[in-house]
């Protein structure tokens, strides 16, 4: 196949193995990058969400002939060096996680989702995302949504 060439986590990046390779293996098996979890595989748990320009993405079921030109940001990369994003901060004041497997997918897709509704309801939040916890874990993140909502707005 061709070579295609991406940015994961603002470094420049090429791959010339399978097209058909689901984004998730050659983050987490090629770039070491195993923050972004494996659930489903199917594209409906989210455990493996990233951002692919800016847009929350379930990486199991993006394959990577489809990315070239793409600017992909994991979980590793949310963080601007060492300020945490504000919704990584407020997860940690709001102590969301519980097992954690489902929460790095959690906070890219909550981080995405508050570019585009800045001020959410728990309605918005709902019909936002749906990402699955099996710990049950959504009540805190929509407190810690909401508490990042805040943290931007004051920025
Ligand atoms: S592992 Fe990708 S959506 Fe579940
Ligand atoms: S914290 Fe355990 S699956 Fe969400």
């Amino acid at each position: 196949m061709t070579k295609i060439n991406l940015t994961i986590n603002g470094q420049a990046t090429s791959f010339d193995g399978d097209g058909d390779m689901p984004l998730l293996w050659h983050l987490r098996e090629d770039a070491g990058l195993k923050g972004t979890k494996f659930g489903c595989g199917i594209g409906s748990c989210g455990a493996c969400t990233v951002h692919i320009d800016g847009e929350a993405t379930r990486s199991c079921s993006i394959p990577m002939s489809s990315l070239d030109g793409a600017n992909i940001t994991t979980i590793e990369g949310l963080a601007d060096g060492a300020r945490l994003h504000a919704v990584q901060e407020a997860w940690i004041e709001e102590d969301v996680a519980q097992c954690g497997y489902c929460q790095a997918g959690q906070i890219m897709a909550a981080a995405a989702f508050l570019k585009d509704v800045p001020n959410p309801t728990d309605e918005d939040i709902d019909n936002g995302i749906n990402n699955l916890c099996r710990c049950g874990t959504y009540f805190r993140i929509r407190k810690a949504i909401k508490s990042a909502a805040q943290k931007l707005q004051n920025a």
